[in-house]
């Protein structure tokens, strides 16, 4: 078989943003029902999830995974539904690290089943990092949003043994929904100041079918950093890497950093370096995709290496992506897109 070498350049798409970072869903299934996700009249007792024969294997994944190193990606992200549901996670990421190129492992949970054993022994396996998500410190709030009556305290105390596991810096996600958590803008903020854990806000996004999303629900990150400032000045820091989601700010007294993902109000897509591979192995090149590319039936066919290799790039080569910047422009193509449990985040 031919030896493929890697693409030293790396592969860029036709706005000229490179392919650096693969998000892979290991599962469509989650143990929350957040309205805003999964709210349980979409997402009932029978709704139709995913055989297991459906998923990619650890085998496949891994297999996709080295041809995207290939093709220039440096980072992994594992992703769901809720990944942790999914066996013997800690196999896959021991697969997963052995890849030449790959230096970045990381994972985005809402820490349900995180506990200070699971989050060792997903560290010996060669997980670098890990983001939790948290929409609110307040119970009734919290469980309003996930529905399923899951109390805050636990999810706090996942965050606490990732860090202590050394799955850092571990970052909180809160997306914020006008008029729903707004009020624990601050209270987070305070909770996480001088904690080492980085706190994120989300815009509420537009994501999937199902959340039935209006501009109105959307606290725009001006709106958070002003709220915040006002409780503790903040100052802007310079983006770590190119691409970064969140803007990153610090408190003037040395409380540490914040970060709002403001993909709805300042759109990042200029810099945007993700795919997405779905549980299933459909790809995506945008989390806002109405198609996926069918990676899966290219694998279970026999294509070889280079046949995938070739087929990535050729898709990534056309890519055009560019969802938030039109939404912005008020253009968006709001065809049936992916939803957020298939495709991660
Ligand atoms: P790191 O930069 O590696 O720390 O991770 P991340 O911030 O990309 O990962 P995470 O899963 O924590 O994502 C945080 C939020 O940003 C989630 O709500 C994602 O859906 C959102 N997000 C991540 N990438 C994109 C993107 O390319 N476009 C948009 N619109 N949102 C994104
Ligand atoms: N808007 C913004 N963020 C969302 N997430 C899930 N759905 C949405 C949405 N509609 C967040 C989760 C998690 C991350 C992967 O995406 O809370 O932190
Ligand atoms: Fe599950 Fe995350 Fe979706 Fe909530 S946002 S339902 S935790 S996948
Ligand atoms: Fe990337 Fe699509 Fe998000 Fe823009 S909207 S940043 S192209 S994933």
């Amino acid at each position: 078989m031919k030896a493929i070498s890697p693409n030293l350049e790396g592969s860029k798409d036709i706005r000229g943003r490179l392919l650096r970072d693969l998000r892979i869903s290991v599962t469509d299934r989650c143990n929350f029902r957040c309205r805003y996700c999964m709210p349980r009249e979409v997402f009932g007792e029978d709704y139709a999830f995913l055989p297991h024969e459906a998923l990619l294997t650890f085998e496949e994944i891994t297999r996709l995974a080295r041809v995207f190193a290939r093709l220039g990606v440096h980072k992994l992200r594992l992703t769901g539904g809720e990944p942790l549901l999914r066996r013997d996670l800690e196999t896959l990421v021991q697969m997963l690290r052995g890849i030449p190129g790959i230096d970045d492992i990381a994972m985005t949970t809402n820490g349900s089943l995180l506990t200070e054993q699971r989050a060792k022994s997903l560290q010996k396996a060669g997980l670098t990092r890990i983001s939790v998500s948290l929409d609110a410190l307040n119970d009734d709030i919290f469980m309003t949003m996930n529905d399923v009556h899951f109390p805050a305290s636990r999810v706090l105390t996942a965050i606490s043994a990732a860090q202590a596991a050394g799955l850092t810096p571990v970052k909180v996600n809160m997306v914020v929904k006008r008029g729903i958590n707004d009020s624990q803008v601050v209270p987070m903020a305070e909770h996480f100041r001088h904690s080492g854990q980085i706190l994120r806000f989300i815009e509420y996004m537009d994501v999937g079918n199902s959340n039935g999303w209006c501009m109105d629900d959307v606290l725009p990150a001006e709106e958070i950093l002003s709220t915040v400032h006002r409780q503790w000045p903040l100052q802007p820091l310079f983006p770590r890497t190119p691409g970064e989601v969140a803007t990153r700010y610090a408190y003037v007294d040395g409380g540490g950093e914040i970060g709002v993902i403001a993909s709805v109000t300042r759109p990042f897509c200029a810099g945007c370096t993700r795919a997405r591979l779905t549980c299933e192995g459909q790809l995506y090149t945008c989390l806002f995709g109405n198609q996926g590319h069918n990676l899966r039936e290219c694998l279970r066919r026999g294509d070889s290496d280079e046949q995938l290799y070739e087929f990535i790039a050729q898709i990534w080569g056309n890519r055009a992506d560019r969802y938030s910047e039109l939404r912005l422009a008020h253009t968006p193509n709001s065809q049936t897109k992916i939803e957020m449990s298939r495709i991660g985040g």
